[in-house]
């Protein structure tokens, strides 16, 4: 048989693996709404420009990574390689500039052209949410408490939350001139890449992966100090309320987060089944520019990579549980027989039972051996003299037992039946 395998980076899910989506999906939209977020689906692509502004010109995902096309009318337009812009894009049509709250989550695929690795996928999924129109500290703590929640409610635990903080705008240039200055003075022992973002984003200097500038990051000088005031106490009673709410948090002066839109609080999620270098979920709080707006927007708020929440839950051992499979196999002798379980089969379905028959035209034989792969605990028979006495023969397939049930029955009989 030719394979066809879809294109690197990207993957077919099955019905198995789907199940453990749509419990995932369904533990988020169960969280989220306890907390007041309501569901926005937003378009998979945008105009480019929705990323350009919103993530940053700097940003390696917009510099790097994204898949951008051009439409029929000439418009540049890129899939989706994150949901806070496409979510930002479409609050402009509500009232959040009048400082109106918006909640909002969000699931679905989004695109990156990165190299592809365990847990790192060109079409990943994300679940997120976003709180628009405020920014208070405390919403950073709830933000963060409820993401803790939703992992747990995932069956996770052993999980790590850093946080950090970058500061206000307004008050972090003495804390980025005493970064620079420092870096400066080592540039000569660093890395290419980091030689570049000295100028243009001295901060992802802390978190590069080179051996060489790790080195000199580990002895960089406390930054938080130099921020105002403002930053400062914004950052305590972030703390002071994650402490109140007992999550369990480390502070890592080293997490600055591959967005740049990113302003005070900013957090990650690692898990031990996939190491500290590879985060489960990022996010934090940011302000983001709408369309025609001359004030940003603030917001807070995380997205969680489906595809590594379940490695972390395979890692664990967790599979979705559930009653998945059929609960008889109706098997029918003649093309009378088939018709009619045809009809059964709509009857039985309608009344709730999950029931799988063959419709071709097959042998007895042929369609027992349907019965047995379905893994259905009954088989239904039923022939031309059964049908003249609105009966069925059921099979018991792990015991051959038979019992003669009438049609009206079946319903009944095959509900008690898997309830033994
Ligand atoms: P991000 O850190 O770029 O943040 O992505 C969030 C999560 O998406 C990551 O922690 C990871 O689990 C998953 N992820 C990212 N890239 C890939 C990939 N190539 N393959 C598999 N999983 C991946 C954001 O996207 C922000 N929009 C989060 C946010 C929302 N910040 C504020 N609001």
């Amino acid at each position: 048989m030719a394979t066809f395998a879809p294109p690197p980076g990207t993957a077919d899910i099955f019905e198995e693996e789907a199940r453990d989506w749509r419990f995932l999906e369904s533990v988020a939209r169960e969280t989220f709404t306890r907390y007041g977020y309501g569901e926005l689906r937003t378009p998979v692509f945008e105009y480019t420009e929705v990323f350009q502004k919103g993530l940053g010109d700097e940003t390696e995902v917009v510099q790097k990574e994204m898949y951008t096309f051009t439409d029929r009318g000439g418009r540049s337009l890129t899939l989706r390689p994150e949901g806070t812009a496409g979510v930002m894009r479409a609050l402009s049509n509500t009232d959040v500039m009048n400082g109106v709250e918006q909640r909002v989550f969000y699931l679905g695929p989004m695109f990156r052209g990165e190299r592809p690795a365990a847990g790192r996928r060109r079409q990943f999924h994300q679940i997120g949410v976003e709180n628009v129109g405020r920014c208070a500290p405390l919403l950073d703590a709830e933000c963060i408490a409820m993401l803790a929640n939703f992992l747990r409610g995932v069956g996770l635990d052993g999980f790590t939350i850093d946080v950090n903080t970058r500061g206000a705008i307004a008050d972090r240039a003495p804390a980025v001139e005493k970064l620079r200055d420092y870096f400066a003075s080592h540039i000569n022992d660093m890395c290419d890449d980091c030689r570049a973002r000295l100028e243009r984003n001295v901060w992802r200097i802390l978190d590069c992966k080179q051996e060489k500038c790790r080195a000199i990051v580990a002895d960089a000088p406390d930054y938080l100090a130099s921020f105002g005031e403002a930053s400062r106490l914004y950052f305590d009673e972030v703390r002071r309320a994650l402490d109140r709410l007992k999550v369990p948090y480390q502070v890592n002066r080293n997490l600055v987060r591959g967005l740049d839109y990113y302003v005070h609080t900013v957090f990650e999620v690692t898990h031990p089944a996939l190491g500290a270098q590879t985060a489960i979920s990022g996010g934090g709080r940011y302000e983001l520019y709408l369309p025609g707006e001359k004030r940003p927007v603030p917001g807070v708020g995380f997205a969680a990579g489906v595809e590594r929440l379940l490695l972390c839950r395979e890692a664990a051992g967790i599979k979705a549980s559930g009653d998945f499979g059929a609960k008889a196999f109706l098997i029918g002798l003649g093309a009378e027989a088939r018709l009619a379980n045809l009809e059964l089969a709509e009857t039985l379905r309608n009344a709730g039972v999950k029931v799988e028959l063959e419709l071709e035209e097959r042998s007895f034989k042929a369609q027992l051996r349907s019965a047995n792969r379905s893994g259905a605990p009954l088989a239904v028979v039923r022939g031309e003299s059964e049908m003249e006495k609105h009966i069925a023969i059921v099979k018991n397939m792990a015991d051959g037992s038979q019992t003669e049930v009438p049609d009206l029955e079946l319903a009944n009989f095959i509900k008690q039946a898997s309830l033994k």
